[in-house]
């Protein structure tokens, strides 16, 4: 069985409702998934698990400080640990995913890019290998000009259940790839 973890930063709710589908899906699918919402002392060690979603809601391009804070302490474990160590090994049997959810009032997805990528570089440094990046639209919660006059237009009460489905559909394309991985490795 697969072992998932899906950690996740959330301000206003909206990555959290990825966040939480991932994990209803995976569970749905038989998958041993553990949910949890970055704070302060969050320490997780992510090579406890198979298979990792890491998300965030997008602020200034970037990951929440919340998230970035988390990577930060948890690299000087890692480096202590020598887990990060030059050419950094990929792990047999360890896999990510990168989401989060993104307004781009003012460029589009290409604020969000940024995110994905920073999560991305950190995940690949503990030796996981990236399967995908998702970019889920967002309501700019109070700020309404955000949410009606953007590059994206109205994307009130986003992300909704096309989104959500969107993402379940993406999950189950993951999960069943992986049925032909050997987690023994
Ligand atoms: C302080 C702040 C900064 C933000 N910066 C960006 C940004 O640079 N690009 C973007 O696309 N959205 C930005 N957003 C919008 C959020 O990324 C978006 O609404 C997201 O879905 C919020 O996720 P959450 O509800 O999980 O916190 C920002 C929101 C806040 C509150």
């Amino acid at each position: 069985m697969i072992k998932s973890l899906v950690l996740y930063s959330s301000v206003t709710g909206n990555t959290e409702k990825v966040a939480k589908r991932i994990a209803e899906v995976s569970r749905r699918k038989g998958h041993d998934v553990a949910i949890v919402k970055i704070d302060d002392e969050t320490n997780v060690d992510l090579l406890a698990y198979d298979l990792v979603f890491l998300g965030s809601a997008v602020h200034q391009w970037l990951p929440t400080n919340m998230l970035m804070n988390y990577v930060k302490r948890m690299l000087k474990t890692y480096f202590t640990s020598s887990v990060v160590v030059p050419c950094c090994p990929i792990r047999p049997g360890k896999y990510a995913v990168c989401f989060c959810t993104y307004s781009g009032p003012h460029t589009g997805v290409s604020e969000a890019i940024p995110a994905t990528k920073w999560m991305r570089a950190f995940l690949e440094h503990v030796g996981f290998t990236v399967l995908e990046e998702w970019h889920t639209v967002g309501e700019f919660k109070n700020r309404e000009e955000n949410s009606t006059k953007g590059r994206l237009g109205n994307i009130k009460g986003r992300p909704d259940e096309h989104d959500l489905a969107e993402i379940e559909d993406r999950v189950i394309g993951i999960l069943n790839a992986l049925k032909l991985c050997d987690f023994s490795l």
